[in-house]
């Protein structure tokens, strides 16, 4: 079975102290959850701090982005090298590094080959704009992204790898996709990855949920057989919020 996962995707909040504090009072509130996987992706520069916690507590660490260079001159950026042992997750290809980012599919690919070439497993995101949705294109939009993203892994590697469906008119919007829309879509994801890897690899590939997920739809969208997580913004920076998505997906799971 697939082990569930609340993902926190704070984005560019928090500072430091402000980080420590939310963790605390996360672990305070949800505590180890055994049956629930507590992704936090915290800023770059809070990893460290929150690390020193992973010690005490069982949260996995995610980056919200990389670079796929190991190093060299690229000002402002982060290697997969430098996030090995620090980060367990990383994040690549958020809607909002593809939008205000320029970030390309080639580069999604990129990245998710260079993050697991350092055991980072990357939690790649996927959706489709409103455009895009109203025209119809969801499906090829997916299609086009999961493909581009997974091109030249191996099935081991695959397994390995999140994927989150994200519609990018749900992000931050308070108007998440129906639990019936978002397990259709993930489905769909699965099939794809039925076709590049075959049943078993499609069977172990954990899909997330994302966008204005929150207490009051987690248990819907938790309830579909295709969704295995959701990706929290705005929810995840609230300890209650996030340690109740937590509780409520503990029980679905009969943790
Ligand atoms: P949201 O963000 O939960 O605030 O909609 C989700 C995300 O961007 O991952």
């Amino acid at each position: 079975m697939r082990k569930p996962m609340m993902a926190g995707n704070w984005k560019m909040n928090k500072t430091v102290p402000e980080a420590v504090a939310l963790a605390r009072q996360i672990h305070a509130l949800a505590g180890s959850s055994e049956g629930v996987e507590q992704l936090l992706c915290p800023p770059f520069i809070c990893l460290h701090a929150l690390k020193a916690l992973t010690e005490e507590t069982s949260f996995s660490l995610g980056a919200q982005n990389c670079h796929w260079e190991e190093s060299g001159a690229y000002t402002g950026e982060i290697s997969p090298a430098m996030l090995r042992g620090l980060a367990d997750y990383v994040i690549i290809g958020h809607s909002e590094r593809r939008q205000l980012f320029g970030e390309s599919d080639e580069n999604v690919n990129r990245k998710a080959r260079a993050a697991l070439a350092h055991e980072i497993r990357p939690v790649v995101c996927v959706g489709e704009s409103l455009e895009q949705n109203e025209r119809g294109q969801t499906g090829e939009t997916i299609n086009r992204q999961v493909r581009a993203a997974l091109d030249g892994l191996s099935g081991a590697q695959v397994q390995s790898t999140i994927i989150a469906y994200e519609p990018i008119w749900a992000i931050g919007t308070g108007r998440a996709a129906t639990a019936g829309t978002a397990g259709e879509i993930c489905g769909q994801v699965r099939a794809i990855l039925r076709e590049m890897h075959g049943e078993a690899a499609a069977d172990a590939v954990r899909i997330l949920y994302g966008g204005s997920t929150k207490p009051d739809n987690i248990g819907a969208i938790m309830r579909e057989p295709q969704i295995d997580g959701a990706l929290i913004g705005g929810a995840a920076l609230e300890a209650e919020s996030y340690a109740e998505m937590v509780r409520i997906t503990g029980e679905l799971y009969g943790a």
